[in-house]
């Protein structure tokens, strides 16, 4: 189906570029990406045998890989062909062939309507404009089947727009502390990247017919969201 003339287009690299060689390479270093961390979360949403699940913006596929171990199909998509080529790996060293790899993002990937139980998506959304991401997360419900669990984590800022700036200044020293991030990485993010309030979040997953079953927040600058499609 061809898109309207206004639609967005998602498959632009937005912020950082990765689709770069060296940003995909010392991707899972700097971010301090585990498959512990990332099967903790698993274990946290209760990922069962029988389920279908999807990671959207699943970079170089750790937890799609630890999530595919579990369940019976999952789905990581990614608008970076690079990021995607280390997922495939990744999956390929561990045995794994019940990933559907996509390349696409949010607005483009074609999940069937009411086909997974659980979707996931970390540090991705943020890519998107804050209009886009509205369209992206009722895209997101419609893919869900009923009862069916979207968990979100991503920089987002739970500080006022007066309290923004020393919420930055700790956030970025706090990034340089205990991450691989440059400063001018860390400035590039908030500057040229989409990352919103955490009352706009709130609104949005509430707007694509979620009900948000619990929001929290840590340096007033990470949010982790649990959204419900109610039968
Ligand atoms: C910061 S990385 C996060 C990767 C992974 N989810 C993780 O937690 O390590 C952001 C990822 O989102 C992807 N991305 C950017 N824009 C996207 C979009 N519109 N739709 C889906 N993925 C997108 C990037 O290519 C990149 O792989």
């Amino acid at each position: 189906m061809t898109s309207p003339a206004w639609y967005y287009d998602d498959m632009r690299q937005v912020g950082v570029d990765f689709e770069d060689d060296d940003q995909v390479a010392s991707y899972d270093e700097r971010q301090q990406a585990t498959a512990a961390d990332d099967n903790r979360l698993l274990d946290d949403l209760g990922l069962g045998p029988d389920d279908v699940f999807a990671d959207i913006g699943c970079g170089t596929g750790i937890l799609v890989v630890e999530a595919a171990k579990r369940c019976r199909h999952a789905h990581g998509a990614d608008v970076s062909s690079r990021m995607l080529d280390q997922a495939k790996k990744r999956a390929a060293g561990a045995g794994i062939d019940t990933i559907a790899f996509h390349h696409a993002g949010f607005l483009s990937v074609g999940l069937a309507p009411s086909s997974i139980d659980l979707i996931t998506s970390k540090y991705a959304l943020h890519h998107l404009p804050d209009f886009w991401k509205g369209m992206a997360l009722e895209r997101l419900y419609r893919a869900l089947k009923p009862d069916g669990r979207l968990f979100l984590r991503d920089v987002v800022f739970s500080a006022t727009p007066a309290a923004f700036p020393s919420v930055a200044d700790a956030w970025t020293a706090w990034m340089l502390a205990n991450t691989g991030y440059a400063p001018d990485e860390i400035a590039g993010h908030i500057r040229d990247e989409h990352s919103t309030y955490a009352w706009i979040m709130e609104g949005l997953i509430r707007a694509a017919g979620f009900r948000l079953e619990r929001a929290t927040y840590s340096q007033q600058a990470y949010g982790d969201f649990l959204a419900i499609k109610d039968p």
